[in-house]
C-alpha cells in the first residue's frame, strides 16, 4: 500500500498505472467497519482502490466540533493496509487549500433542510472538498455511506452541476449489535451515551412498524418524545423526508420513497441516523 501525501506524487502515480476503473473512497479518517464496507466493495468493483483520509476544515461549522474530532492516523493506515487498499491519500490542510477556498455551491432546497439548516456552510464545504478530490484522483467510481443520507444526495446533485462523469455509489449503514450505526463519533461518547444511544435506532425501528396507524405529523412526535424521554438525549430534528427530494412529506400517501431522518445531540456529540419508512 502506498501512502501518499502529495496531490503531484499522487497524480503520477495514478497517471503511470495501467488502471482501467479507479475506485476511490473519500473519508476523514478514525476508521470503523462502515468505512471498510465501502473499501471491501471498491475493491471488489474497481482494479485499483484509492482511499483518502482528510479532516476537511471548510466543512466544520463549529469549531470545537473540529477541534475533537477523532483522529487515528496510525490504526486508519494498518485498517487499509489490512484491507488491501492500494493507494492512501493523507494530505495536510496546507497541500488541499493553499489558499481560501471562496467557492460557494448552491444546491437549491437540498441544502436548505436537515444538516444544511442545522449546520450552515457545511455542505459548501463538503462539496469543496470532494470536488478538489475528484479532480485530483479523477475515479470512475466513488463510494458514499447511506448514514450520510442528504451527503449523498448533495454529491449526486454535485457531479451533475460539475458536469463529472463519476458512478456514485451508495453503501448500506452498518450498526453495532445494539443497532447504533457505526460513526467515527461514538468513540467521543461516554458509557452512559454509548448505553443510551442505540435507543436512537430502537425508536426508529419502532415508528417504521406504526406508520399504518399514525399520521406523519403524529409519528414524528412519538419519535421525538420517546427518544427525548433518555435524559442523555435530545433530539435536534427528526424528519420524514422524500428520497430524492429531501424535503418533508406532509401525507403517507404522497409519492415516492420516504425516509426518517434524524439528528440527535448526546452530550456534546451529534448523531445522525435514517431508516426506510416506505
Ligand atoms: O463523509 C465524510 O466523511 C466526509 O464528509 C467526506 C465525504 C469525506 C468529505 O470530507
Amino acid at each position: 500500500m502506498k501512502v501518499i501525501t502529495k496531490t503531484a506524487e499522487l497524480q503520477r502515480i495514478l497517471s503511470c498505472g495501467d488502471t482501467i476503473i479507479t475506485g476511490f473512497v473519500p473519508t476523514m479518517g478514525a476508521l470503523h467497519e462502515g468505512h471498510l464496507s465501502l473499501v471491501e466493495r471498491c475493491r471488489r468493483e474497481c482494479d485499483l482502490t484509492v482511499v483518502s483520509i482528510f479532516v476537511n476544515p471548510t466543512q466544520f461549522n463549529d469549531p470545537g466540533d473540529l477541534k475533537n474530532y477523532p483522529r487515528t492516523p496510525e490504526r486508519d493506515r494498518s485498517l487499509l493496509e489490512k484491507a488491501g487498499v492500494d493507494v492512501v491519500f493523507m494530505p495536510d490542510v496546507d497541500e488541499i487549500y493553499p489558499e481560501k477556498d471562496v467557492r460557494l455551491f448552491s444546491f437549491g432546497h437540498l441544502d436548505k433542510v436537515m444538516e444544511g439548516e442545522k449546520r450552515p456552510g457545511h455542505f459548501n464545504g463538503v462539496a469543496q472538498i470532494v470536488s478538489k478530490l475528484f479532480d485530483i484522483v479523477q475515479p470512475e467510481k466513488a463510494y458514499f455511506g447511506e448514514k450520510d443520507f442528504q451527503q449523498l444526495a448533495i454529491i449526486r446533485a454535485l457531479i451533475k452541476k460539475l458536469g463529472y462523469n463519476i458512478e456514485i455509489v451508495g453503501c448500506p449503514i452498518k450498526r453495532d449489535g445494539d443497532g447504533l450505526a457505526l460513526s467515527s463519533r461514538n468513540v467521543l461518547l461516554n458509557p452512559q451515551q454509548r448505553q443510551a444511544a442505540p435507543l436512537i435506532y430502537r425508536v426508529l425501528s419502532q415508528a417504521v412498524g406504526m406508520k399504518d396507524e399514525k399520521s406523519i405529523e403524529e409519528l414524528c412526535l412519538w419519535v421525538t418524545e420517546n427518544i427525548d424521554r433518555d435524559p442523555e438525549l435530545k433530539v435536534e430534528y427528526f424528519n420524514i423526508v422524500d428520497s430524492l427530494t429531501l424535503q418533508p412529506v406532509k401525507d403517507w400517501n404522497e409519492n415516492g420513497e420516504k425516509y426518517g431522518c434524524i439528528a440527535v445531540k448526546v452530550g456534546n456529540v451529534r448523531l445522525i441516523d435514517n431508516l426506510k419508512f416506505c
